[in-house]
């Protein structure tokens, strides 16, 4: 199999048909799965991990998140009840930018970063945001799936609320790897619902990691045992599926 096939001409059922039977054998080998699934692929190098494309407005979460303290779902308004994320249209951005007297924050001054935003508001043309996270077609991501369960904004994307104006990089390579990874443990990573846009938040602050530190059961900052103890937690409250769907083809590739 050529390591980096063409996207466009890459359709996920012509290799199935010659991927399955050595699925079929991972299964049987019980360890042997693994193996196979990195054995796939999974050549991190070509998945633009750190790429930061130039946007058309230098806009900056340190500023809006970071320093006034907005969430996510203020502009990413999906997020949570979607399989996409939207990225907010102008007029999320003229509610606080339009310039007018009442506009919120005493921000009144015209700035020549914005003006894109105040053309785009007069055109009625979307602003052309450049796409920085983007996985191949073939492979089936959902937000709603992993932000109604448990799994953080920061665990996918990073210290979001400290990128500024040079913009949003890509923080993890998406590699089927990586996906896979947490599938297999995802008790490693899962926090309380609420707790999702939480760019700081941490299982050591949770009462039974506090009563458990306290109790001499887990070391005072042990930050994985206390992530494992909560996160298992969550796992069965949540009704996270086995590990055997989590990993299956179909789950990703639909
Ligand atoms: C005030 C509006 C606003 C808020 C609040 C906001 N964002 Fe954004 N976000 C944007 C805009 C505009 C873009 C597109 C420009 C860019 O990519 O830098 C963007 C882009 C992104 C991207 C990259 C999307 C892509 O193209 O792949 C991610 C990831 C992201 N935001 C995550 C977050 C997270 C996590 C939070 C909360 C911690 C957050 N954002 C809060 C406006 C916002
Ligand atoms: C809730 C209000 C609010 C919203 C919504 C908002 N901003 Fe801001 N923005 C601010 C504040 C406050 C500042 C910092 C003070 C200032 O520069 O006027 C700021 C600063 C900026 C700056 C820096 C301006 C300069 O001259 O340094 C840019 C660029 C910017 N915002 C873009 C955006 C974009 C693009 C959106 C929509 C995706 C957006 N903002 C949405 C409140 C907001
Ligand atoms: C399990 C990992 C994961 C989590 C958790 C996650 N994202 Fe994403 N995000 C991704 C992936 C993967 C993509 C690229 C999706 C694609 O190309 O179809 C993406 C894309 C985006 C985009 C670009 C628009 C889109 O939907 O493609 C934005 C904006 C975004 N994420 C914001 C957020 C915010 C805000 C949160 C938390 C509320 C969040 N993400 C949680 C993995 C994640
Ligand atoms: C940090 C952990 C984590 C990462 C990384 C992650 N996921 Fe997930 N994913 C989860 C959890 C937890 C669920 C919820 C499972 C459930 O509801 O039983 C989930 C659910 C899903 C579902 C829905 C499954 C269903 O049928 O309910 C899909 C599809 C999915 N993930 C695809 C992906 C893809 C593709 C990637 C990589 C781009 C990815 N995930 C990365 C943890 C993760
Ligand atoms: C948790 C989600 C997930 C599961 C489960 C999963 N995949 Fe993937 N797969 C992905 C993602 C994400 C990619 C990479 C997409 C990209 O490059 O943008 C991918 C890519 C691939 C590729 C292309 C390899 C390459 O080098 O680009 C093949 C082949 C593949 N998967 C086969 C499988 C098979 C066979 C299984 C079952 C053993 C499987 N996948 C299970 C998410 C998953």
């Amino acid at each position: 199999m050529s390591k980096s096939p063409s996207p466009d001409k890459f359709v996920f059922p012509r290799w199935a048909n010659y991927v399955l039977p050595l699925l079929v054998l991972g299964v049987i080998g019980g360890g042997m799965y693994a193996p196979t699934a990195v054995y796939l692929g999974l050549n991190p190098d070509n998945l633009n991990l750190h790429y930061r494309p130039e946007q058309p407005i230098p806009y900056s979460h340190a500023t809006h998140v970071g320093q006034l303290g907005m969430d996510c779902t203020y502009c990413h308004t999906t997020v949570e009840h979607a399989a996409f994320a939207a990225v907010p249209p102008t007029q999320t951005c003229i509610a606080c930018h339009g310039n007018s007297p009442d506009a919120p924050m005493g921000i009144k001054k015209a700035s020549a970063k914005l003006q894109p935003l105040y053309d785009s508001y007069a055109s009625g043309e979307p602003i052309e945001w450049i796409k920085v996270h983007d996985i191949a077609d073939y492979a089936y991501f959902n937000h709603a799936a992993h932000t109604t369960k448990g799994i953080g904004c920061v665990t996918c994307h990073g210290r979001v609320d400290q990128m500024g104006e040079e913009g949003v990089y890509q923080a993890q390579n998406l590699s089927m790897s990586w996906c896979i990874e947490c599938h297999r443990e995802p008790e490693k990573y899962l926090r309380p619902a609420d707790e999702v846009t939480n760019m700081t938040w941490s299982a050591l602050d949770e009462p039974e990691a506090v009563a458990a530190i306290a109790a001499g059961q887990i070391d005072e900052g042990d930050e994985d045992a206390a992530q494992l103890l909560v996160g298992t937690r969550i796992k069965g409250e949540m009704n996270i599926h086995n590990k055997y769907y989590m990993q299956a083809c179909s789950t990703c590739h639909r």
